[in-house]
C-alpha cells in the first residue's frame, strides 16, 4: 500500500549535512521509503496523505549502547569511578533479574519511555538471565523497538553467588538462549560485559560460537584509567585492550565497542581496520568520571562513531539529550586541546545520533529509499518563541536542545506507525 506523508522533512545523509525539505513529501510502499519530494510526483497523486501541517520530520534516534537492567537505578550512584559503581550499584540491581515478573514490569516501561522519547532502534545489554532476556525482547517487541538484545556473558570479577556464572552454564545458558530467540524485529547479539567478567575459556567459547552463527558482538572498551590497568595485568600478552577481543575472533566487522574514550592511535586504527564501531557516551563517561573522547579526532581518522545514552552510567534516556552532551563534550574537549580540535556541530551530532547508528542495520544516508522508515513527527509550537521567525534550520537546532516526549506526536519505526497522539 503506498501512503504519504508530509511535513517540514530534515535528515542527516552524511557528517554535517543536512537534508531539508520544506512541507515536501515523503512517499511510502508498505512502510519502505520510495522517495522523498518537494512536489508529489503525478504517479502518487491519488495515494493517501498523513499531514503533518508546520511539524518536523525527523529521523529517529539509535542508542547503540544502554544496560536495560540498569534502568531501575537511573540517576543513582553517580559519585563512584567505574570499578567502585560496578560492584556498589551495578551488579546488585542487575541481580534482581533473576525475576522475571520484576523485569517484565521495568522493561515494559523502559520500552514506553523508548518510543515515546523517539529512540527506534538500539543495541542493548541485558543481565546474564535467559529469561529476563527474552522478557526484555518480547517487551521491545511489543513496543516497536527494533534492534539487537545480548544476554549479558560474565564467569568472573562479578558478584559470585548474586551476580556471576560458571563458565559452563554461561556456554549452556547461551545457546539455550540463542535458540530460543524468536522475534521479527529484536535479534540476538553476543555480549561478553568486558574483558575482566570472562575467562579466557569463555572467551574462546563465545568467539567459537559468534562464527558459527554469524552473531555480531557488542563490549566495553577502554573506558576508564583502573579498567585499562587491569586489562592490562589479566592480559600481559596484549599490548593493547582491544587485542583482548582480537584474540578470541570478537573483534570483527561490526562489533561495536561502547567508550574507547582512552583508545590511543593504534587502537583507533585497529578498529578502523576492522569495522568495529564505537559508541560514544557522553554523559556516563561524565558522570562516573571516566574522562573526555576524542571524538573529533575518531572522526577526522574515519572511525565509525555512534552514541549510546549507556543507561545507567549515562542518566539521560532520550537521544536528542545524548546528542547535546556529546556537542558539550566535545566543547569541553576543544578546550582541553586549547582550541587545536574543532567542536562538534548541532548537525555533525545529530547524524552520529541517527544516520550513523542506523546504518548498523543496513540503512543508507538519511530517508533512503529503499530503506523501512525510522522517523520522528515534532511540533515544535511550544517552546520559547525564538525572538522572531526563524528557518527551519534553526527550528532544528531548537528542537535538539529543547525538546521532551511531549513534542513527539508521532514515531515510525520500521516502516509502522507505532505511537501517536492526535
Ligand atoms: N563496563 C563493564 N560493565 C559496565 C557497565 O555496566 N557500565 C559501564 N559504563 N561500563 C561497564
Ligand atoms: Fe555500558
Amino acid at each position: 500500500m503506498i501512503r504519504v506523508l508530509r511535513g517540514n522533512l530534515i535528515s542527516a545523509p552524511r557528517l554535517g549535512k543536512l537534508d531539508v525539505v520544506e512541507r515536501g513529501y515523503l512517499v511510502l510502499e508498505d512502510g519502505v521509503i520510495q522517495g522523498v519530494f518537494d512536489k508529489l510526483p503525478e504517479t502518487f497523486a491519488t495515494a493517501p496523505v498523513t499531514d503533518y501541517g508546520e511539524q518536523l520530520i525527523l529521523q529517529s534516534f539509535a542508542d547503540m549502547h544502554l544496560h536495560a537492567p540498569q534502568y531501575p537505578m537511573l540517576g543513582m550512584g553517580m559519585d563512584l569511578p567505574l570499578l567502585d559503581w560496578l560492584n556498589t550499584y551495578a551488579f546488585p540491581t542487575e541481580a534482581r533479574f533473576s525475576d522475571p515478573d520484576y523485569a517484565r514490569g521495568v522493561y515494559r516501561s523502559l520500552a514506553g519511555e523508548l518510543i515515546a522519547n523517539g529512540t527506534t532502534r538500539v543495541c542493548m545489554f541485558s543481565s546474564l538471565h535467559t529469561e529476563s532476556t527474552w522478557v526484555l525482547m518480547e517487551e521491545l517487541e511489543r513496543a516497536g523497538v527494533t534492534g539487537y538484545v545480548g544476554k549479558v556473558n560474565m564467569d568472573r570479577n562479578g558478584a559470585p553467588g548474586l551476580l556471576q556464572e560458571s563458565r559452563s552454564e554461561s556456554v549452556r545458558e547461551t545457546i539455550r538462549w540463542l535458540d530460543g530467540c524468536r522475534f521479527e524485529h529484536v535479534k540476538p547479539i553476543l555480549t561478553p560485559r568486558f574483558t575482566p567478567s570472562c575467562s579466557n575459556e569463555l572467551m574462546t567459547e563465545l568467539g567459537r560460537i559468534a562464527a558459527q552463527r554469524g552473531l555480531f558482538v557488542q563490549s566495553h572498551l577502554s573506558e576508564n584509567r583502573d579498567e585499562i590497568a587491569w586489562v592490562r595485568r589479566l592480559h600481559p600478552d596484549c599490548g593493547h585492550y582491544w587485542e583482548t577481543y582480537d584474540k578470541f575472533g570478537l573483534w570483527k566487522d561490526h562489533t561495536l565497542m561502547a567508550h574507547c574514550v582512552h583508545s590511543d592511535e593504534a587502537e583507533r586504527a585497529a578498529m578502523r581496520r576492522s569495522g568495529v564501531a564505537a559508541v560514544h557516551c557522553p554523559n556516563s563517561n561524565v558522570n562516573i568520571c571516566s574522562g573526555v573522547c576524542p571524538v573529533r579526532q575518531m572522526l577526522d581518522e574515519d572511525v565509525w562513531v555512534t552514541l549510546g545514552s549507556d543507561i545507567a552510567g549515562g542518566d539521560q534516556l532520550p537521544m536528542y539529550r545524548v546528542i547535546t552532551a556529546a556537542i558539550r563534550a566535545s566543547k569541553n574537549r576543544s578546550i582541553m586541546d586549547k582550541w587545536t580540535t574543532d567542536f562538534l556541530t548541532v548537525e555533525e551530532a545529530y547524524y552520529l545520533g541517527t544516520t550513523s547508528g542506523h546504518r548498523y542495520f543496513g540503512a543508507g544516508e538519511g530517508f533512503a529509499a529503499g530503506d523501512r522508515l525510522h522517523a520522528i513527527v515534532v511540533d515544535d509550537s511550544d517552546l520559547p518563541p525564538g525572538g522572531g521567525p526563524l528557518s527551519l534550520i534553526q527550528r532544528f537546532e531548537r528542537v535538539i536542545y529543547l525538546m521532551s516526549s511531549r513534542n513527539i506526536t508521532a514515531v515510525w519505526s520500521d516502516g509502522r506507525c507505532v505511537a501517536k497522539k492526535m
